[in-house]
């Protein structure tokens, strides 16, 4: 085996840490490097944590040294390089999920990915599609291939991430051991071992990038006007200033999102997605239908989720709802409510300005085009992303591919004020899984936009759920 591949188990830290008077203690392993042949060895590897009272025969939560769930957490956002997590506070100033998942029992893995916009010395481009989902995988395959030595059990890995980390970690959930990433795989040198596993939570995955232009416009054509924050970082104090952003899409916008509002239902239709008791999610050619009413339900169920906890929803004129249960809500006043963010077209922008232009680049071109669309309505030259590029990168493509071994849970979140990609983009995700026998936990959460981890003892809920300790 190369050398750069080894586990060794006495190479370890102790430490020990008090967040908001709870005191941890945990073995770190860190800066493992997950690939024999890394092309930028900041990001790819990982670091691994382990409570440290399963070394001295202790429990949590029923689990022990052998039987903990392996809690995958990776760092990715904006599809920008992620860097190997550690437990601390997080930027709101609360314990993250390292921290939390360790306290709870967990082993946790927290792979670094290489992302877009990295550049090697020569000054060619190395993060671009698929690099952050070939080293998730690589991480895993690390986890699996040494699964004797490392504490936890590998058959129970469980993915988490948020936004673009969200879009990874359903990419991970649905494409296990898929032969598609063999040849990256290789090429950085991955573990011999399986990349599959157990489940996958996703915050608001930024995903099914390829579609996500048109079902954005499905919901938010016919709103002009967008509210942006714009961050900017100063280079001398390192802070992040946010200044929030009004304007109204230009008359060449407008005529574009008409367009790929229009052509959503025919992309939603070929999915033929169905619900749970089997009747078709359609839309007809306003975009109106069972898909439609399927994620306003999900709505209701959001809005009579946060009655029930009291919240007072009744300055909202679209909310129509006596003694707590919801009679009816308006949806486009709902989708005014939230307000468009992005501009058209929101991912495979014309003037290839986006995080996700950058993403499907390649290593001589920093963006690039990946909907036949967009190229076609180019005002930049852009090029187009490879095909295969493009598909590995869309977990909707292996949903059903009898070469995935996909993981049997799924946990989706998308904030029910989320506006950086449609709803319909996770509602999707959930149907098509849930059509191939995934169990799906999907829900939108009342007065959450695109975030995160927001609701930790609930997930760690479910995944002690499907893990089922002590049985
Ligand atoms: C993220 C947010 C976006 O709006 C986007 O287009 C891509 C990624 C993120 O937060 O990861």
């Amino acid at each position: 085996m190369e050398a750069k591949l080894i586990f060794d188990p006495e190479n370890y830290k102790v430490e020990t840490m008090e967040l908001d008077g709870n005191r941890l203690v945990y073995r770190a392993y860190e800066d493992l490097s997950y690939a024999a042949k890394p092309v930028d060895p900041r990001y790819q590897k990982m670091n691994i944590f382990v409570p440290e009272t399963y070394f001295e025969g202790g429990r949590i939560h029923g689990y022990d040294r052998d039987t903990a769930p392996v809690f995958l957490s990776n760092t990715v956002g904006g599809y920008m390089p992620g860097e190997p997590a550690r437990p601390e506070r997080d930027s709101t100033g609360k314990p993250n999920a390292v921290f939390m998942a360790l306290l709870h029992g967990y082993v946790v893995a927290a792979p670094g990915a290489r992302g877009r916009g990295l550049q090697d010395e020569e000054g060619l481009f190395t993060g671009c599609a698929p690099a952050c989902i070939v080293d998730l995988k690589a991480a895993v395959r690390y986890l699996k291939y040494h699964a004797e030595q490392i504490p936890g059990n590998m058959s129970r890995i469980i993915s988490n991430g948020t936004s673009a980390g969200g879009a990874l970690s359903s990419l991970l959930g649905v494409t296990g051991n898929h032969p598609d990433y063999e040849t990256c795989l290789a090429e950085i040198g991955a573990a011999p071992a399986g990349d599959d596993i157990f489940a996958a939570s996703c915050y608001c995955p930024i995903t099914n990038l390829d579609h996500a232009d048109m079902a954005y416009e499905w919901e938010f054509s016919g709103l002009d006007e967008y509210h942006r924050m714009n961050f900017e970082r100063d280079e001398t104090t390192g802070e992040v200033k946010m200044t929030p952003e009004t304007g109204l899409m230009t008359p060449e916008q407008i005529a574009l999102s008409r367009e790929l509002k229009e052509m959503f239902p025919a992309y939603l239709n070929s999915l033929q997605l169905k619900e749970e008791d089997g009747r078709p999610l359609m839309l007809n050619k306003d975009g109106e239908g069972t898909f439609q009413e399927y994620i306003k339900r999900q709505v209701i169920a959001s809005i009579e989720k946060a009655l029930e906890s009291g919240a007072d929803l009744s300055a909202y004129g679209w909310i129509d709802s006596r003694e707590g249960k919801v009679r009816e809500i308006d949806f486009q006043e709902y989708i005014a409510y939230r307000t468009r963010m992005k501009t058209t077209p929101a991912f495979d922008d014309i003037v290839l300005k986006t995080p996700e232009n950058e993403l499907f680049g390649d290593a001589y071109t920093a963006s690039r085009h990946f909907t036949q669309f967009s190229l076609s309505h180019s005002s930049a030259a852009g090029k187009m992303a490879e095909e295969d590029q493009i598909k590995r990168m869309n977990p909707m493509n292996y949903i059903g591919d009898g070469k995935c071994s996909t993981a049997p849970y799924f946990r989706i979140r998308h904030g029910a004020d989320d506006r950086d990609t449609s709803l319909a983009v996770s509602a999707m995700l959930t149907a098509a899984l849930r059509g191939h026998g995934v169990e799906v936990d999907y829900h939108l959460p009342w007065g959450f936009a695109h975030a995160g981890d927001y609701d930790l003892p609930e997930l760690f809920h479910w995944i002690d759920d499907i893990c089922k300790p002590g049985e």
